[in-house]
């Protein structure tokens, strides 16, 4: 069983930059599982199939490689608003899990970032961390980067949208969006990535052990 290292919070929260910077500076595996909910949407889309098909949505969670997850086609934000309807039912959600707790015990060690790491995936990660920032700072970060893709939209949709998906990804039934009661909150409003990223390693550092520290 290797080192897990849970991330949690909502979209545009900078969880994906520290995770991945997490597990470089490690050498540990790395699973966005935003990815996983978002294949399985992208493969309903493709099918034409409805978003709310359950028996159909947890076939294709169920036969999902993640060795297959191409960011470039799953970044969409079409994509991201589909998923965030399949990632509500339970039948997905179990097929996705199971095969997201397989991955977290990869050696040496695995850093997943999501919703629901450190509360259902992964509870007794020794490293959890919860990443937020105000929807104000995260709608900046999402407009920019679609900006800066060449594509067209405004701030006040941009800022629309983040604050919806919140709701749906906070307010469903089944693994709500919430911090663990051991998770280490990390406010990124006012930090940036380094200094975000020092402050995880130092827990990293003293749960992991000093024999592995980089
Ligand atoms: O992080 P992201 O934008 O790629 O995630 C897309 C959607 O997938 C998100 O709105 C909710 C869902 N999701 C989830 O329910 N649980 C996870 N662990 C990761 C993502």
């Amino acid at each position: 069983m290797g080192f897990a290292v849970a991330i949690d919070g909502p979209a545009a929260s900078g969880k994906g930059t520290l995770a991945r910077r997490i597990a470089d500076t490690y050498g540990f595996h790395h699973l966005d599982t935003g990815l996983t909910y978002r294949a399985v949407a992208n493969a309903l889309l493709d099918a034409g199939a409805p978003l709310d098909d359950e028996e159909q949505a947890a076939a294709v969670a169920a036969s999902l490689d993640f060795a297959d997850l191409d960011r470039s086609v799953l970044s969409a934000h079409k994509i991201g608003e589909a998923a965030s309807m399949v990632a509500v039912m339970p039948a997905v959600r179990a097929a996705l899990v199971d095969a997201q707790r397989r991955f977290a015990a990869r050696e040496p060690g695995a850093v997943l970032d999501g919703r629901d790491i450190g509360t259902v995936v992964c509870p007794d990660a020794p490293v959890k961390l919860f990443v937020t920032a105000s929807p104000d700072i995260r709608a900046h970060r999402r407009f920019a980067e679609i900006e800066a893709a060449g594509n067209a939209t405004s701030y006040d949709v941009v800022l629309d949208d983040l604050k919806k998906r919140d709701a749906r990804d906070m307010r469903r039934a089944d693994s709500p969006l919430r911090p663990s009661e051991d998770a280490h909150l990390l406010d990124t409003s006012e930090m940036d990535i380094e200094a975000a990223f020092l402050a995880a390693k130092r827990l990293i550092d003293a749960a992991y052990g000093a024999g592995n520290k980089t």
